[in-house]
């Protein structure tokens, strides 16, 4: 039987931190247990499944590679360079709780575990793991990837959606691709959807910071003014803000691609939007 989800984030980090140095071995248990919502590789396995999942050990693979490289722009953007934050998930950021050395060592570790975990499972299906491999990395790199994403915030003038797309969006559209992929299909079809609910999932992120608590967010609010971020609440208002969520989801709703589990993938896509909107916007 295939493994599960936290099964394959359980099992690659135990091969990274058997005989590690113990201060990387805890803060790589800390930086990917428990998770967060751990959406992209949910969305990444709904997609395998809408596309008959026919090589499970790879998607699970898949998505828990996902999962790794999510956790580690984390630990990433919480260092001082970078967002400067001090907690993350409700407790104290990996940097806090490990100083920054062990922090940057974490998030590089969790980025070449990822695709040691994409590589050795594509053992089993090797014609599939190419494109898989160029995805992934894409997703992460520059260009079109986080580390572009993050590099934006060095610049004078910030493009938001090439920004917000490079940052967030990226893995998100990895996410709906490699399903496809590791289940043998076309990754194209499902580029959109994995575009729009990126695009939604950072416009709801920016109002949380606008209009969350901390106890509500599990992480600092009010960063984005505080650094001077390009953000959908500064450039749209929080109702602009709000119209613009609503917009993206119903579009990523609208470009599930047509296969036998659509209903459920649109139902997966409105499950995760609903849980986009802060609380305290939900009453108003
Ligand atoms: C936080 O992502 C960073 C953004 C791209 C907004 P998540 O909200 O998915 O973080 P976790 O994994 O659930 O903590
Ligand atoms: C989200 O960046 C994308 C990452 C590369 C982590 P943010 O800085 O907006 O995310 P949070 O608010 O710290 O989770
Ligand atoms: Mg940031
Ligand atoms: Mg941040």
């Amino acid at each position: 039987m295939s493994k599960t989800l936290e099964e394959a984030l359980g099992a690659a980090l135990k091969r990274a931190e058997a005989g590690a140095p113990q201060k990387l071995a805890h803060a790589l248990q800390y930086a990917v247990f428990p998770g967060g919502a751990r959406v992209r590789p949910r969305l990444c396995l709904a997609v395998a499944q809408a596309c008959g999942d026919s090589a499970p050990e790879l998607s699970v693979a898949s998505a828990a590679a996902l999962e790794l490289l999510h956790c580690a722009s984390l630990v990433h953007d919480d260092l001082p360079c970078f967002d400067n934050a001090a907690v993350r998930r409700g407790k104290p950021s990996v940097h806090r709780a490990f100083g920054e050395p062990v922090a940057l060592l974490a998030g590089d570790a969790m980025i070449v575990l990822a695709f040691e975990l994409l590589g050795r499972a594509g053992a089993t299906n090797p014609s599939r793991l190419p494109a898989l491999t160029v995805t992934l990395a894409q997703a992460v790199g520059s260009p079109f990837g986080i580390v572009a994403g993050q590099a934006w915030e060095a610049e004078a003038s910030v493009p938001i959606d090439t920004y917000h797309q490079t940052k967030t969006g990226s893995l998100f559209t990895a996410a709906t691709m490699m399903g496809a992929l590791a289940a043998g299909e076309d990754p194209l079809p499902w580029r959109t959807m994995g575009e729009k609910l990126g695009a939604a999932y950072q416009v709801a992120d920016d109002l949380l910071d606008c209009v969350a608590t901390v106890a509500e967010a599990g992480k600092p609010t009010r960063r984005d003014v505080a650094l001077d971020r390009p953000n959908a609440v500064s450039r749209l208002g929080v109702e602009g803000a709000v119209s613009r969520l609503e917009r993206l989801v119903g579009e990523a709703v609208e470009s599930v691609p047509e296969c036998p589990g659509r209903q459920g993938l649109r139902n997966l896509v409105m499950q995760i939007a609903d849980r986009l909107v802060p609380e305290s916007l939900r009453a108003a």
